[in-house]
């Protein structure tokens, strides 16, 4: 169906693709794996045309071609999903959906009641039942990903890119997800699915192909691999235990949450994690994980409740005063929140420490540049240079850029809301262990994250949300996936799957 070969690429000189090939076959879905910066979404966007290629040749049913746009490959039958969301914020989620495809769609000049209810059917298919009316830029991280993926879905594609769908997803979506992959297949679409999270590779996929440092490593058979063989192809060496332990005795409460409410949002929250202890919320998206860790950090208002600090009451009404109190938020969604993609690495780093430049003051530009050059080597970002925008990153490097801007600050509280979202299975493990660090030195850890295999093996305890509700706790031998799910779908009710 897709033959790609020989395929060389570079930016600026820096050679990212060094002869590298890919095949998909009619009909299957192929996993694209590697680390951040192997090469993954370069490779796509060599194939649908968004990048010129400086050698290779993309054959597709036996013809070659060069697409010179997204379009042409679209009219090609071949559709992407790109890890970057693109949608409008300003736009509705119905216009957003058929956005340039009015005429695929069979519109022809949009009647809005129609364009509505033909929006509304397909996100329910995906599991997504909202108000398309409503602003897609109000809508969260996630939500916004379905509409992403119905988009692409919707040109009626014979190919169809993913590149990570799901990592905004939490398990429910990714099920109603991979129900509608599988449809598709048995009519015949076949699948470029690019993902960091193993279990989906092993759930969904039929081939793997493997890339490092923009080499092709081999091309394998689901059924005839092993989680250890590909994780050996990615990283070029054993990797050990997937969860570091750590050695942690758990010291006081350090925070502490009484009766937090934001109506409709969440009600009534009491929780508290200690020095030293890596507290997990856990939940369906929606559920108001996000909602909490916002309120506490000070970007939105609580209606009720209270927040102590060392056993002291405490306002906050901003970020500013979060960070004050000692407190670091690494938000999910890095694009809006978290980073800015124009900016350099060593701005973005630095420009989050506000408060630390403002109090111990970089004396000198040569202080900050070492100042994020180490934490940019302590997180092993993959670049050239601190000064190059964070654009040029890719993925889950931009996410290390995150989390390093809010370890500049030395919390003693941290909030991460999904850490590794995006992020290769080795600099996962170093994430990990950034977390016990931190940890062992007595900072409480509030984590948010929709990987079950992530909350289990790095929390001390769990608290488990449905419908902005704390519905759940569970510690030890009781921290199972069967367990959380119950609680994440309200306690009492059988988990649906
Ligand atoms: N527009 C660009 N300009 C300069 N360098 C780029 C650009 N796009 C990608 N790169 C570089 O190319 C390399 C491959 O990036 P790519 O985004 O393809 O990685 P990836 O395998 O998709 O990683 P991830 O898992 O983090 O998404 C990286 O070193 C990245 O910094
Ligand atoms: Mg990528």
């Amino acid at each position: 169906m897709i033959e790609m070969s020989g395929i060389c690429k570079a930016f600026n000189g820096n050679v990212v693709l060094k002869d590298v090939q890919f095949e998909l076959a009619d009909g299957e879905i192929h996993a694209l794996m590697g680390e951040n910066g192997a090469g993954k979404s370069t490779m796509m966007k060599i194939l649908t045309g968004i990048y010129n290629r400086d050698n290779g040749v993309i054959k597709v049913d036996g013809e070659e071609v060069t697409f010179k746009s997204p379009k042409e490959a679209e009219a090609k039958g071949i559709a992407v999903i790109h890890q970057e969301l693109n949608i409008l914020p300003d736009l509705t989620v119905a216009e957003n959906l058929f956005l340039g495809n009015e005429q695929t769609a069979g519109f022809g000049i949009l009647k809005n009641k129609e364009m509505n209810r033909e929006a509304t059917r397909i996100l329910k298919q995906l599991g997504l039942d909202i108000d398309v009316r409503t602003p897609a830029g109000t809508l969260s991280v996630g939500k916004q990903q379905i509409i992403e993926i119905a988009k692409a879905i919707e040109t009626n594609a014979k190919v169809i890119v993913m590149d990570e769908p799901t990592a905004a997803l939490t398990d429910r979506e990714i099920h109603t997800l991979f129900k509608t992959i599988r449809k598709l297949q048995s009519e015949g679409v076949s699948f470029v699915y690019i993902s960091h999270r193993m279990e989906e590779i092993f759930a969904i996929c039929d081939r793997i192909t493997i890339l490092r440092d923009g080499q092709s490593v081999g091309v394998r058979e689901i059924k005839k691999t092993t989680f250890d063989e590909i994780v050996q192809m990615m990283v070029g060496r054993e990797l050990g235990e997937r969860f570091p332990s750590r050695n942690v005795t758990l010291g006081d409460v350090k925070l502490e949450v009484k009766g937090l409410t934001r109506p409709g949002l969440c009600e009534d929250i009491h929780f508290n994690v200690r020095k030293g202890e890596i507290v997990a919320l856990a939940g369906l998206m929606g559920a108001g994980r996000t909602e909490i860790a916002q309120a506490l950090f000070g970007f939105r208002k609580m209606a009720k409740g209270e927040i102590l600090i060392d056993d002291k009451k405490v306002k906050i009404k901003n970020p500013r005063q979060a960070i004050k109190l000692g407190m670091g938020f690494v938000t999910e969604d890095r694009k809006t929140q978290g980073l800015v993609v124009d900016f350099s690495i060593k701005d973005n780093i630095s420009m989050t420490n506000f408060d630390k430049t403002a109090q111990s003051g970089f004396i000198s530009s040569k202080q900050e540049r070492t100042f994020v050059q180490n934490l940019v080597e302590k997180l092993g970002v993959k670049t050239a240079s601190i000064d190059l925008s964070a654009k040029a990153l890719s993925g889950g490097n931009q996410q290390k850029v995150v989390i390093a801007k809010w370890l500049g600050i030395a919390p003693k509280i941290l909030i991460l809301d999904e850490p590794t979202r995006g992020v290769d299975i080795g600099a996962k493990k170093e994430i990990y262990q950034i977390m016990n660090d931190l940890a062992e030195q007595g900072v409480a850890i509030l984590m948010i994250s929709s990987e079950l295999p992530e909350v289990i093996g790095m929390s001390d305890r769990v608290l488990v949300m449905h419908e902005g509700k704390i519905t759940g706790e569970v510690s030890g031998e009781d921290m199972t996936q069967e367990k959380i799910m119950h609680y994440a779908t309200g306690g009492d009710k059988v988990v649906q799957n």
